[in-house]
């Protein structure tokens, strides 16, 4: 049994819907275990400018159905630096917090496995963000909400596309993962879905002209992750216009939309059982571990994997949306 009587909470780099409800279930379960919960604000910027208040159970009544995060968010340099690490610790210290709890994407664990290893502070992370890119988790907190945000805004666009027999381009977040748009892209019955991680293999534009992905419609709908490598919407549809003058081409970029929300039922479940199974793992004596749920069973990842190693996209899913779009 770990030797912890407070444990401090703080969610950090984008908000994802269902980070209230992590909130909630780590500051419940924690309470429930018989420790003190202190919420810290602003991320890794209020563990160093003392932004500490002490929750009780009535802190996180009424905000599971509530997107964003109640703690506020920030993405925070001073911390990358050693003195911002310094100062963070000190400020554990004065506040009598023993361990704590992160929520936020692999910048947010990244920050917590050099601050876990420096100063050997018990710290579990839980996968919060929409873009679903963490190694060791089925899926993260935020993501099933992102996913119903596309598909209920591509839809409306359909119907434009659909009058003006045009093609669309809809870029979608995920930072440098092709999550959001291929799944997105299955779930409108898009023609196509536009990723980084098959960029470098073929040149997806050339595929899906070649493939005559036009032949039996008169409007498509193209998914396009964010990212560099695939040159994003604008990149794609700049590309057609030059090579393929003859395509009514237009571009939606979804943007910040797909971060909000109340989130759905899915996430909340997530983050349910995630807040629980954080509070679990640091009475275990676990530390310095991203909690992920694989096959509906929940497993520790150590920060190194989760952060490190790229999670796979699941290529029957590029099969099966070719098959489906013709
Ligand atoms: O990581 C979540 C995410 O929404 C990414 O999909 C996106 O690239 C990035 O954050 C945008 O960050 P910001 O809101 O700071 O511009």
């Amino acid at each position: 049994m770990a030797n912890i009587n407070c444990v401090g909470i703080l969610t950090s780099g984008g908000d994802a819907p269902g980070m209230n409800a992590a909130i909630r279930a780590v500051t419940r379960s924690a309470i429930y275990n018989g420790l003190e919960v202190k919420g810290i604000y602003r991320g890794y910027k209020g563990l160093i400018t003392g932004e500490v208040v002490p929750f009780k159970t009535n802190n996180v009544s009424n905000i599971i159905q509530q997107g964003g995060t109640i703690l506020k968010t920030a993405r925070c340099d001073e911390f990358k630096e050693p003195d911002g690490r310094q100062t963070a610790f000190e400020t554990m210290k004065r506040e009598g917090i023993d361990a704590l709890v992160v929520i936020g994407g692999d910048g947010s664990l990244t920050g917590a496995r050099l601050f876990a290893q420096e100063y050997d502070v018990p710290i579990v992370g839980l996968p919060g963000t929409i873009d679903n890119d963490l190694y060791g988790t089925d899926t993260t907190i935020g993501y099933d909400t992102a996913l119903n945000t596309i598909m209920e805004a591509v839809d409306k666009i359909r119907d434009t596309a659909t009058s003006h027999e045009r093609l669309f381009f809809i870029e979608v977040m995920g930072h440098d993962a092709g999550f959001l748009a291929l799944n997105g892209a299955i779930a409108v019955g898009a023609e196509a879905a536009i990723i980084p991680e098959i960029s470098t293999e073929v040149d997806q534009l050339e595929e899906l002209i070649k493939n005559g992905f036009r032949k039996s419609k008169n409007s498509s709908i193209v998914l396009v992750a964010e990212s560099e490598v695939t040159g994003g919407a604008m990149g794609m549809a700049d590309r057609v216009k030059k090579e393929y003058p003859n395509y009514d081409v237009r571009v939606t970029i979804l943007g910040h939309i797909q971060r909000g929300g109340s989130p759905t039922a899915h996430d909340r479940i997530l983050a349910c059982r995630m807040g629980a199974a954080a509070i679990d793992a640091l009475l275990e004596d676990q530390r310095n571990v991203m909690i992920g749920i694989q096959n509906d069973t929940i497993v520790y990842v150590p920060f190194s994997k989760a952060i490190k190693m790229d999670k796979p996209i699941n290529r029957d899913l590029l099969n099966i949306l070719r098959i489906l779009s013709i």
